[in-house]
């Protein structure tokens, strides 16, 4: 099967999901910024100290595209279809291909926009894009107990529940528990 190029978008009703560009790297930056001590209970994005430098964040979507180009993984800014606005990422990562066909779900969105179903639009578009042309038979999702808004885009995008993994990832410098969802392309409605 051919694998989606980098020039692949996802419209949805409101946003426009697309892999990074360098040219992104200075908006990428200042909205990571502006949002880290939102992300810093919940997420990965953004760990360094006052943000990202621009140097190290051009090595990340180099990477990240790269990472395209070989199907290792597929990172797609969130951005809104009128203005072009960045307004979060979603990212698939770690495939496997061969008998597994799985990948990570990843996500945050810009604290401004939230609470308005804008990541629940971004994530149906996504797992479309990956249980169809990326043609992965599974995407998992790993949830802290307490994030109550991500547990709900989880509930509203049809992710199904699997059971709790201790101490599975190490967010805001704890191993913390996780509640494990997951789709197959089967469940995908
Ligand atoms: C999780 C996150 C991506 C959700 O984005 P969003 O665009 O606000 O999501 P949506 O608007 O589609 O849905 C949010 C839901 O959570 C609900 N919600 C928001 N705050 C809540 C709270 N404190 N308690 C309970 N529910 C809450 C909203 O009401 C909405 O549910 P509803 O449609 O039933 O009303 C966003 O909160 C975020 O970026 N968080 C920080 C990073 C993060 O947690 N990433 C996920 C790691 S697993």
């Amino acid at each position: 099967m051919a694998r989606p190029s980098l020039s692949t978008t996802l419209p949805t009703r409101r946003l426009l999901l697309r892999p990074p560009r360098t040219s992104d790297v200075p908006t990428l930056r200042r909205v990571l910024r502006e949002n880290a001590e939102h992300l810093r209970p919940w997420s990965p994005a953004s760990t360094e100290e006052g943000g990202p430098s621009l140097v190290s964040l051009t090595q990340l979507v180099t990477s990240q595209r790269r990472a395209w180009r070989d199907d290792r993984s597929y990172v797609l800014l969130v951005t809104d279809v009128t203005t072009g606005d960045i307004v979060g990422r979603v990212a698939l990562s770690e495939l496997v291909r061969g008998v597994f066909q799985s990948a990570y779900l990843g996500y945050w969105i810009d604290h401004r926009v939230a609470g308005r179903g804008l990541m629940t639009e971004a994530v149906s578009a996504a797992l479309g894009f990956a249980l169809g042309p990326l043609g992965l038979h599974r995407v998992q999702a790993a949830i802290i107990p307490e994030n109550a808004p991500s547990l709900r885009v989880a509930a509203k995008t049809g992710l199904r529940e699997e059971g709790l993994a201790v101490r599975y990832l190490k967010i805001a410098g704890r191993w913390q528990d996780h509640r494990i969802f997951a789709i197959t392309a089967e469940e995908l409605t």
